[in-house]
């Protein structure tokens, strides 16, 4: 596996991960020659070089295709396994963890094999690794809502194991309120929401997000800043901002590391957050992104203890367990 951090890494919960955004090159190859599934790329160097974005939808176009290989309950496991392996020599105490049904059961891969894939890895994650975790569903929003619909009452007999609904994919154009009627069902069911908005989508997503979905946390978020009102009512509520610099590097929604908006987030006073997002994709996992942004944006060791405090103060841990973290 490639470099654990030199130095030892701030304790810290992740809170922005798709589990099928940690998919590594090697790993991809073992699962397609396990599965006798052919990529259409002959080496993982060749795919490596894949990886250069110019838009969160070039990534995705890759992210889904490369989804190819995940088909048996082995696969989820094996996957869950790599990033848990990964997160815990990056100071990851504790991890919520997106996953996309619809990627899966639209290739015939039953949402049963999925839920028990990730769940036997995740069961076995507080022995193993010293992570505790929850899963998030995630609906994509460029898909319709009635399929998002049918995902929840697809995933009716899961929920005990799911803590939250979320909602991903390809931004501009699915607007949340697309969504309103399944996370209203899903809040009814006892889940937590939270949403993509305001990555690539306007300040107005996240608007929609907060009062049409009733978000508790708003993933990415950082267009926010162009809206003063907004702002001020994020800081308000004390909603979290789920926030990926090097997603919005490679993904251009920053030109420069060095131009990301996360000083500016904390100095206007949001309980913002630093996360990986797709760390195989972005060029890092959780510590990889608290040491780019301390490098690029010069935060000091103050900052970056209140980056990792955030990240449990914005988890949905029990108080109780939340507060030994603190
Ligand atoms: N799915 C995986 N990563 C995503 C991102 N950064 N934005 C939207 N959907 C995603
Ligand atoms: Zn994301």
């Amino acid at each position: 596996p490639a470099s654990a951090p030199a130095h030892r890494p701030l304790p810290k919960a992740e809170l922005h991960l798709h589990i099928e955004g940690t998919l590594e090159p090697g790993l991809a190859f073992t699962l397609a020659e396990r599965n006798g599934v052919t990529l259409p790329y002959a080496t993982e160097d060749e795919l490596r070089r894949a990886y250069s974005f110019s838009d969160l939808q070039s990534f995705l176009n890759l992210y889904y295709a490369l989804m190819e290989v995940l088909r048996t309950e082995d696969d989820f496991a094996d996957l869950a396994h790599a990033y848990l392996a990964r997160a815990k020599e990056q100071g990851v105490r504790h991890a919520e963890i997106f996953f996309d049904p619809q990627a899966h059961t639209s290739r015939g891969v039953p949402l049963g094999t999925v839920i028990r894939g990730l769940a036997r890895a995740l069961d076995a994650a507080p022995e193993a690794y010293g992570i505790t975790t929850r899963l998030i569903m995630c609906f994509l929003r460029d898909e319709s809502a009635e399929s998002a619909l049918a995902t929840f009452e697809a995933a009716r007999p899961y929920l005990d194991r799911i803590t939250a609904v979320g909602l991903d994919s390809a931004e501009v154009g699915h607007p949340p309120s697309k969504f309103q009627e399944v996370f209203a069902l899903a809040r009814e069911a006892g889940l937590k929401c939270v949403a993509h908005a305001g990555e690539e989508g306007p300040a107005a997503y996240v608007w929609e997000a907060l009062d049409l979905l009733g978000v508790d946390r708003v993933d990415h978020g950082v267009r926010c800043m162009e809206d003063e009102r907004l702002v001020a009512r994020l800081v308000a509520d004390r909603i979290p901002l789920t926030v990926c610099p090097l997603s919005n590097v490679r993904l251009r929604v920053v030109d420069d590391l060095a131009d990301h908006p996360l000083p500016a987030m904390l100095d206007a006073g949001l309980l913002v957050t630093v996360n990986s997002d797709d760390p195989a994709y972005f060029g890092g996992y959780a510590d990889d992104n608290f040491t780019a942004v301390r490098d690029a944006l010069g935060l000091d060791d103050a900052t970056l203890r209140t980056l990792a405090r955030n990240s449990f103060l914005a988890s949905f841990l029990d108080e109780e367990t939340r507060a030994a973290y603190l």
